[in-house]
């Protein structure tokens, strides 16, 4: 018997629902410990969940923190909405059920990032906050850091880098976040920074600060 899971779009969906789960698995345990990793990089492991609208500056606020940090010598990757929508999660479109399902792989990558010992920086719209909270539970509170990057909707449809607000507008774009589909605003984020009255650096350096203030870096 075959089931579709979340998309009817991708012949990848269509699974054995007799091999759905695998119950004959068990944990293999690592030779090189999370321990071992984290004096290995000389810090912890933790995920900056980056969340806000299209265009509110996500991507840009997490790379210039992952410069900053690298520079500062620590391991770090970055996990970008529109570049893991390429690859890993090219099958799933925007529909509720699919974004859900998007933000779960991710918390489930971070989380393998942050065993690894890496500060991850995350840049997802992740509207949802049962979502959210959903990876907050996965990682747990010390190693789940939520950055609101907080840009009004007027100004990242007047910034719509990639045209896509208009397509929205247009309804050439459906079940766009902000215009046709519902963003959760954080209620108590951890770092809040607002774009549109800071720059790039200074949005950074917020990130930064909390870091070191966490002693999660030096
Ligand atoms: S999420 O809602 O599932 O978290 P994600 O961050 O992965 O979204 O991808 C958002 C990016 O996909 C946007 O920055 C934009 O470039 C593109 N995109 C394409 N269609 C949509 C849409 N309907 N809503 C939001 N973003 C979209």
């Amino acid at each position: 018997m075959t089931s579709l899971l979340k998309t009817e779009a991708s012949p990848y969906k269509e699974i054995d629902s007799e091999m759905d789960k695998s119950t004959d698995v068990v944990w293999h345990l690592a030779s090189v410990s999370h321990q071992d990793r984290v004096v290995a990089n000389g810090h912890q492991g933790a995920v900056l969940w980056f969340t806000g609208l299209s265009g509110s500056g996500k991507s840009t606020v997490a790379n210039a923190v992952d410069k900053m940090l690298h520079d500062l010598g620590a391991k770090t990757y970055v996990l970008d909405g529109d570049n893991v929508r390429h690859g890993l999660n090219g099958d799933l479109g925007f529909s509720d059920s699919d974004r859900i399902e998007n933000i779960r792989r991710i918390g489930e990558v971070a989380k393998l990032f942050v065993d690894a010992g890496l500060l991850v920086s995350t840049a997802f719209i992740s509207p949802f906050a049962a979502d959210r909270g959903l990876v907050r539970g996965l990682l747990g509170d010390k190693s789940f850091i939520e950055v609101f990057v907080d840009t009004p909707l007027e100004v990242c449809e007047q910034r719509d880098p990639k045209g896509l607000y208009k397509k929205a507008r247009a309804g050439e774009i459906k079940h766009f976040t902000g215009i046709d589909s519902a963003y959760d605003v954080p209620v108590s984020p951890e770092i809040h920074v607002q774009t549109a009255n800071q720059d790039v650096q200074q949005c950074a350096m917020q990130v930064i600060e909390y870091l070191k203030a966490k002693g999660l870096m030096n």
